[in-house]
């Protein structure tokens, strides 16, 4: 059996203040709870409400995972966060959430692969752990999708949501943890989906959904068939696939590609829309208590870029 590095020792979330219903869209859109329920899974979404952004929902959802884990900030050797919505340029979103989780002078790092970034950064967080560089790592995925989409625009704006989960990974015995990992990009289709920086009006996020949309339904079942088959895992010994929620539709048509059960398949799309390096993480608080030894999470991350990623976990 393949060595294992990460055990998850706590996971957190945190998400914007403010709860956006299809129906508070309505009001405010050419749009209906209908044509958005259908056609994406989404009931809700959460905004940031004055005060929050990215960066302070990356500490509160760090924090959180790290009282759930019951170890200190200053344990942690190494933070990643995976992001594409730090207000500022400058300084990274991870070197804040060091300063405020008590975890100043250790190494810091942000990550952007758009919505495959928080799998792209769990790549990272295993190969450091394995290689001994970092013992423990506080992995992070924060967005806050407001900032760079026109919530005016009913194309996109019904989409999203402000979000971050965390997760405490120590190095562990080996026995549980990242076992594999799959990562890819491909820049010839960056005209499908771009965004400019948060706050800049000029260059809200634009995205050929129905494109991305396909690319995501070939991609998603492909990536958990790979790396299943690659270190000899069957799908019972798979407890959970978490894709990045993007679309419902996306996760039902893998579901049926692969011949595996949607329960296996975790969703909170459905309460949280897309949530971009988030989603994935977002999904850990929900399924956390159930986790059974031995088994098998599938995450699965795909965006802009275009970029895609998935990641084996040992439980
Ligand atoms: O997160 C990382 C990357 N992104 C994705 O993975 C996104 C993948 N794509 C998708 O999830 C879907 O393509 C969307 C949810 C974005 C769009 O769904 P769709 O079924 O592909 O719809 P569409 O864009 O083809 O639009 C169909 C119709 C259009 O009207 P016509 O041209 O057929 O008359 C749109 O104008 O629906 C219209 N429409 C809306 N109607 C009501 C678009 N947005 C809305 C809306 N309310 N909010």
């Amino acid at each position: 059996m393949n060595r294992a590095y990460g055990k998850m020792l706590g996971v957190g979330r945190a998400l914007g203040g403010r709860v956006v219903t299809n129906r508070d869209l309505e009001a405010v859109l050419d749009t209906s709870d209908e044509w958005i329920s259908t056609r994406t899974g989404i009931r809700e979404r959460r905004f940031v409400t004055e005060g929050e952004s990215c960066v302070t929902l990356a500490v509160e959802a760090s924090r959180r995972a790290l009282e759930h884990a019951g170890v200190p900030g200053s344990s942690v050797d190494l933070i990643i966060c995976a992001t594409s919505t730090n207000p500022e340029s400058m300084p990274s979103v991870a070197c804040l959430v060091g300063e405020a989780v008590g975890a100043a002078g250790v190494g810091a790092m942000d990550l952007s692969a758009a919505c495959a970034g928080f799998a792209y950064a769990a790549s990272v967080a295993g190969a450091m752990l394995a290689s001994g560089v970092a013992n423990r790592v506080l992995l992070v995925g924060a967005d806050e999708m407001t900032s760079i989409v026109d919530v005016k625009d009913r194309s996109t704006g019904i989409l999203f949501g402000d979000g971050a989960g965390a997760v405490v990974l120590d190095r562990g015995d080996g026995s549980s943890g990242f076992v594999d990992h799959i990562l890819g990009a491909d820049g010839r289709m960056a005209p499908l989906g771009r965004a400019g920086h948060p706050g800049d009006g000029r260059r809200p996020l634009y995205q050929n959904g129905r494109e991305i949309f396909r690319f995501a339904v070939r991609m998603f079942p492909e990536m958990v068939e790979k790396i299943m088959a690659r270190n000899g895992i069957s799908p019972d010994e798979v407890q959970y696939i978490i894709p990045h929620q993007a679309n419902a539709r996306i996760i039902q048509a893998a579901a049926r590609k692969l011949e595996v059960p949607e329960e296996k398949l975790v969703v909170n799309v459905d309460r949280f829309g897309n949530t971009s390096a988030a989603s994935i993480p977002l999904s850990y608080p929900d399924i956390y208590d159930g986790l059974e030894p031995g088994r098998y999470i599938i995450t699965v991350g795909f965006g802009f870029g275009l970029t895609w990623a998935a990641n084996l976990y040992r439980i």
